[in-house]
């Protein structure tokens, strides 16, 4: 009967998982708008009304999106206070990885020195990558297929970006932001909500191939800029709501609001639907532009470690991008 309770209690599964640590990592070479004016036919007094943008990061010659969630996973580690080796999971959300394979993730794990139990792996859900693999590292934590999962967003956009073209150079910038995700009894992700729409594919992509050594499709990231800005506020406002829902909660509990930085006047849209001011609400577009994967893991960073974002805190991360892919977790931090 003991031996029955013991094997009970030692195989309960973990209620919840919790972050742990934050970091991120952003390029040294700054894109300002004075820059791009010199590049393109636009002015500062533009992009900052139309976008609330003023600069963007931009990878150095040779570094790459391993290279930049490398660095934001070390900063994440020391902040949890582990070990690299305790981590035994990967998850990296991109849409700029390193290679067609092996996966980035397999490049942080070899960087790090560690031997990962539970597998590396990289996820493509565009600007929504890192909300897909919060969800993705939640349930396998909950299901107990890994207990420390290192999940980043990382993204380096500037490599498919056209920077002929104003109507989209002027939006994108490089970094990677990373979480420590740890199985715990205390509340940690109380929910999460993805979703998928493919029929969305025309209005924002990069639909470049490789086949048989020959470069096929549109080389540069596209997009129809008015479609997309009223899917997207239409989608984090519905998908915030769904999950408070789902968890039991008010919209008025949600201390901070981290939502992927995509422009000024779509997280602006987006906070007055969900009745939050926005004082509560994370901002890092106008010096990060839009970091696609990387912008809600960096921003969550910044406000950790500059104390607006507590222990305690109830946080909503949400973000939205091509796909069209959405998704968002409520966490109690
Ligand atoms: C791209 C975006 C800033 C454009 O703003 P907008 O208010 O929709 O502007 P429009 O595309 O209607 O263009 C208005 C005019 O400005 C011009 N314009 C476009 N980019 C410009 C620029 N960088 N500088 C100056 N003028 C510009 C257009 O050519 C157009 O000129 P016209 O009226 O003579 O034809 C806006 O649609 C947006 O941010 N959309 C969301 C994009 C996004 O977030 N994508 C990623 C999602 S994950």
């Amino acid at each position: 009967m003991f031996l029955f309770f013991a094997f009970k209690v030692y195989h309960m599964v973990a209620k919840f998982s919790r972050i742990i640590g934050t970091g991120s990592y952003l390029p040294e070479r700054i894109l300002s708008n004075k820059d791009l004016q010199e590049m393109v036919d636009t002015n500062d007094e533009w992009i900052v009304e139309r976008t609330g943008i003023k600069n963007r990061h931009i990878v150095a010659e040779g570094e790459t999106t391993g290279d930049m969630a490398y660095q934001a996973s070390l900063k994440a580690i020391e902040m949890a206070g582990i070990e690299a080796k305790q981590i035994d999971m990967i998850i990296i959300g991109t849409s700029s990885p390193d290679f067609f394979f092996p996966a980035t993730a397999c490049y942080v794990q070899d960087r790090l020195g560690i031997k990962v139990s539970k597998g590396a792996f990289d996820m493509q859900a565009a600007c929504s990558g890192f909300m897909y693999a919060v969800a993705m590292a939640d349930s396998l934590i909950k299901t107990e297929m890994a207990k420390t999962i290192l999940v980043i967003g990382a993204d380096t956009l500037s490599r498919i970006v056209d920077y002929t073209d104003r109507g989209t150079c002027i939006l994108f910038g490089d970094g990677a932001g990373a979480a420590i995700l740890q199985a715990s009894d205390e509340a940690g992700i109380l929910g999460s909500q993805i979703y998928a729409d493919g029929s969305y594919t025309s209005i924002l992509n990069c639909e470049t191939r490789i086949d048989s050594g020959k470069i096929i499709g549109h080389p540069y990231l596209t997009m129809d800029g008015q479609s997309v800005f009223k899917f997207a506020v239409k989608a984090l406002s519905g998908v915030a709501k769904e999950l408070a829902d789902k968890c039991g909660i008010t919209l008025d509990e949600i201390d901070w609001v981290v939502p992927h930085q995509a422009n000024m006047r779509i997280i602006e849209s987006t906070a007055r639907s969900l009745n939050a001011s926005m004082d509560k609400v994370i901002v890092t577009v106008d010096q990060h532009g839009n970091t696609s994967a990387a912008s809600i893991p960096l921003a969550l960073d910044l406000a950790v470690r500059d104390g607006r974002i507590k222990r305690g805190d109830l946080v909503l991360l949400e973000g939205v991008g091509g796909g069209f892919t959405w998704g968002a977790s409520l966490i109690r931090f």
